[in-house]
This record gives C-alpha cells, structure tokens and sequence, in this order.
C-alpha cells in the first residue's frame, strides 16, 4: 500500500507505530513562581555528542492552553529528562494527564522531588538515569498550525545515574530496566538485548 500523509487520516498515528521504540523523556521542570511540573514525552532523542546534546519536541497546546512544560523550559531554560525504567511507568502514566498549572504531578503519581546540582528544578528520585538540562533554542515546528509544537533543544549540563548502573566505564544496559514508547496505548520493555560488533555480521550472544 502507498500513502500518501494529507490523504490518510490521522497519520500521525502511522507514525507513532512504525518510529519505535521511542524512549520516553519523563520532564520536571519549574515555573517562574516555583510551581513544580512532571510530564512525559516520547519525540525525544539525543542529537549531538560533545557537548551533549538532546531534542524532544512538545506540542505547543494541548486543548486550550500551552503544555506547562514547555512554559517552563522557555520561561527559565531549565529541566531535567528523567529516563523512565519499568518500575515507574504507571506513575509515569498518571502524570500524563492535563492537569491544572498549580498541580505537583510528583505527589500525583506518588515519586519523590530530589535536588538537582545545576540547576532549580528536581529531578525523580526514583529514576534510574536524570540529565540536568539547559535550554539553547527552540526550534518552531509548523508555526501557526493548531498543531505547531516546539522543538527543544537542550545540553545536558549534569548526569545522575545509580551506582549500581555504571562502573566508572560502561552503563549495564539491562539493568536499567527501561521501557520505550510504541503506538496506540503499547510500550516495550528494553529486556532482551543483543550484540553486533561493527561491520560483523556474527550475533554474539
Ligand atoms: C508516554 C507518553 C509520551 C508522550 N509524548 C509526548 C510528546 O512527545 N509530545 C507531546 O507534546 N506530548 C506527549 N505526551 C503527552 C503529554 O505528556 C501530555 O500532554 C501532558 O499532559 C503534558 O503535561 P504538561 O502540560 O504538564 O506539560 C506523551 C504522553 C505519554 C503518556
């Protein structure tokens, strides 16, 4: 079959199953007046080695107001990617609701505000992996669209990662436990791994 996007409906929901597994940027971030906000995105990904950078791309309304998110990281250039693994996906999943600005999604979802080296807001605690991240630039996507988002691009300024993930070298991959976003109401779980040394075409177990 041959589509083509302006004639299909909805196929946006083409591309939210067919670019997967997406890894989920599970975002908190502050307000100006100090107002505390925790939400996931899944247009995420990083884009640049040294310095470290990342992107994750925030549809700029969601029903009749602007996602707080991406208030926040305009307002104070400031936020940190929290990487989700399976232990916290359902309390990710509650903080993906359209909550009013005032509401701490943290006590939501019942996970735990730490502080942060480099920056204001607090990252979760039970996060295996937090990236502390300052704002370079938003880039306008389909700018005066009813579905214009901001594309976010970040460097990561700080890493928290759990001792028992990391030996100073390599990152155990498996123990990380993380899951990914797939289309519809679907996500996977990063449990089965294998390896393929460059340019080998032997799998090793
Ligand atoms: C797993 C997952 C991934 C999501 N990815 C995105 C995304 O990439 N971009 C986006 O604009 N919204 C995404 N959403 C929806 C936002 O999380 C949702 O609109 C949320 O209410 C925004 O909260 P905020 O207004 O506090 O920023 C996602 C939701 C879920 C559950």
């Amino acid at each position: 079959m041959e589509i083509d996007p302006k004639n299909q409906q909805k196929f946006y929901n083409i591309l939210k199953a067919v670019i997967i597994p997406r890894p989920i940027a599970f975002i908190s971030s502050k307000s100006p007046a100090g107002e505390v906000n925790l939400a996931p995105f899944s247009f995420f990904n990083g884009v640049c080695y040294d310095p470290p950078t990342i992107s994750v791309s925030i549809a700029r309304f969601s029903g009749a107001k602007e996602k707080d998110s991406l208030l926040n990281i305009e307002q104070t250039g400031e936020f940190v990617v929290n990487m989700v693994n399976r232990d916290i996906a359902e309390a990710m999943n509650l903080t993906a609701l359209d909550y009013p600005k005032d509401v701490n999604e943290f006590t939501v979802a019942g996970l735990t505000e730490a502080a942060c080296e480099r920056i204001s807001p607090p990252r979760v605690l039970e996060s295996p992996v937090s990236l502390e991240c300052r704002l370079k630039q938003v880039v306008e996507i389909n700018k005066g669209s009813p579905k214009e988002c901001g594309l976010v691009i970040a460097e990561v300024v700080y890493c928290h990662i759990a001792d028992q993930l990391f030996d100073g070298r390599y990152v155990d991959m498996k123990a990380l436990d993380l899951i990914g976003r797939l289309g519809g109401h679907s996500y996977c779980h990063v449990d089965s791994l294998f390896d393929m040394k460059l340019g080998s075409i032997t799998k090793d177990k």
